[in-house]
């Protein structure tokens, strides 16, 4: 799978990012559950039905949708890390979750057969194509005719305070980041509304829709939230080329996080995209 266009993200995911995501597979799942749900409400998903979960990591939302479709449905959860692959066949096996199957395959080439699907899902896994219009194309083409997409995605950072908080306190004791460039794979990749439905329309997608949605997310206890947002995302990047700022960085991160704490838990705001369409 390595010499595919995918090869840095491949490369990234089966390397540190794909360790930290598994290490923190309960802290990131009770952070986005509820952002998946809300995707899962506009995907309606059926009983019998068969789906893509598309850069389904460890999981949780592929055994939900296999929830929802049934005995008489199937879920495919599709990734290039096999290492939340393997804890997303761990949690399937102690779940019995038959009808929830898992492939390690790059989603922008994998050659799925053709209109095998009714509907293709993803949490915050299709922002790291390098060939987005391809990408899609490539999961249209595994849609039946009329066949239902539906994604949630990031907007912009700096719309995302559960991003820049901890990260505006790291940064006091860390480097700048170097700033992204706009549009390359990454978690911010989809920012710009336009630019995801050029990509939807030249990937042959119709009945594009592309709704904000704004909610909380944390969940966590103080102590989970500091540990998760000390290891992913660009704070996660800053500090592990920068292991000599810790301490000072965990303590102005700790603080930060104490300030937006609700009955124990971080709440903080989210930016997002819920973008659906249909396959012709
Ligand atoms: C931000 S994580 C989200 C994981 C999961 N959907 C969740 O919400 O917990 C992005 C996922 O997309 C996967 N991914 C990135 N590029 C991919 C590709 N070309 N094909 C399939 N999966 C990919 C990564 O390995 C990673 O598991």
């Amino acid at each position: 799978m390595s010499d595919t266009a995918n090869a840095d993200q491949i490369a990234y995911w089966n390397d540190k990012a794909g360790q930290t995501w598994a290490s923190l597979q309960a802290e990131l799942d009770r952070q986005l559950e509820g952002l998946g749900e809300t995707v899962m409400e506009f995907l309606a998903p059926a009983a019998g039905e068969r789906l893509l979960d598309i850069g389904c990591g460890s999981g949780q939302t592929t055994l939900a949708l296999a929830r929802r479709v049934g005995a008489e449905g199937l879920v495919l959860g599709v990734d290039i890390s096999r290492a939340l692959l393997a804890a997303a066949q761990r949690r399937a096996a102690e779940a019995g979750a038959a009808r929830a199957r898992f492939l390690e395959a790059d989603a922008q080439a994998h050659p799925f057969d053709p209109a095998a699907f009714d509907a293709a899902f993803s949490r915050f896994g299709v922002m790291f194509f390098a060939d987005p219009p391809a990408a899609f194309a490539n999961i249209r083409r595994a849609l039946k005719p009329g066949g239902r997409l539906a994604f949630v995605c990031w907007r912009t950072m700096m719309e995302n305070p559960w991003m820049t908080v901890p990260l505006a306190a790291g940064l006091a004791h860390l480097p700048p980041p170097e700033p992204p460039t706009p549009g390359a794979p990454g978690p911010f990749a989809f920012a710009d509304a336009g630019r995801v439905r050029g990509i939807l329309e030249a990937a042959g997608f119709s009945q594009i829709e592309i709704r904000p949605h704004d909610a909380m997310v944390g969940g966590n206890d103080l102590e989970s939230a500091v540990r998760t947002a000390l290891r992913v995302g660009p704070l996660g990047m800053l500090m592990r080329d920068n292991p000599q700022a810790r301490d000072a960085v965990e303590a102005s991160v700790r603080e930060a996080i104490a300030a937006n704490m609700k009955d124990g838990q971080l709440q903080l705001a989210s930016a997002t995209w819920i973008v659906t369409a249909r396959n012709g």
